[in-house]
């Protein structure tokens, strides 16, 4: 049977829109709705214009109290009866009780190799460490922040003039390609590491 996905965004969302993209013909998933936290993020007007279900569940009314903001996401989405949900920037911490049901059916995108560079700032944390070899990571969601079993890396070089938007737009690029890589793989039941 088809595997039913759920993207969350807060921003742009070109992450999104290459698993979007991705999901056609063979692949074990199709994009069921799209959820975001922003009202204004550019993905969710992308995913619109696609036919896509859009759903905006703004954090900002529930003022700090994580699990009445994810109450109102999960009940959002019940209606779609969701196989998978990917994160793909979506700037905000779940907290354990969210994470809890999905385990192990929730993907997110970072932009590190991890487990370097948890958190955000990724890229000028290395530049300032360095480090001659940066890259993006997809891996399982658990409760604790950007840790989880791993199921994809990409890689590329820092270049001497790097700046952390040069090495943020060469990491995207290979965002893009991993995960909906790991996204086909993962939901044809194949948790394999996959390796750019
Ligand atoms: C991506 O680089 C993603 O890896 C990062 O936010 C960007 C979203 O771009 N995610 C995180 O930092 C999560 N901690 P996009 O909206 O264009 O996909």
């Amino acid at each position: 049977m088809t595997k039913r996905v759920g993207i969350f965004v807060s921003g742009g969302g070109s992450n999104m829109r290459a698993l979007v993209e991705d999901m056609t013909g063979d692949h074990a998933a199709r994009a069921t709705v799209v959820l975001s936290n922003n009202a204004d993020a550019g993905g969710i007007a992308w995913a619109r214009d696609q036919g896509i279900a859009t759903e905006v569940v703004d954090h900002r009314p529930f003022k700090g109290d994580r699990p009445a903001f994810e109450a109102a996401i999960d009940a959002a989405l019940a209606p779609y009866n969701l196989d998978i949900i990917c994160l793909a920037g979506f700037m905000r911490v779940l907290t354990a009780g969210f994470v809890a049901p999905w385990q192990g059916r929730m993907l997110n995108i970072h932009p590190s190799l991890l487990p370097k560079y948890k958190g955000l700032h990724t890229h000028a944390r290395v530049l300032e460490a360095g480090d001659s070899v940066h890259g993006c990571s997809v891996h399982l969601v658990t409760a604790a922040l950007d840790d989880g079993p791993i199921l994809g890396q990409a890689t590329v070089p820092v270049l001497d003039d790097d700046t952390p938007d040069t090495l943020a737009a060469r990491v995207l690029v290979q965002e893009h390609r991993l995960y909906p890589a790991v996204l086909r793989r993962f939901a044809a039941g194949d948790s394999r590491m996959v390796t750019l």
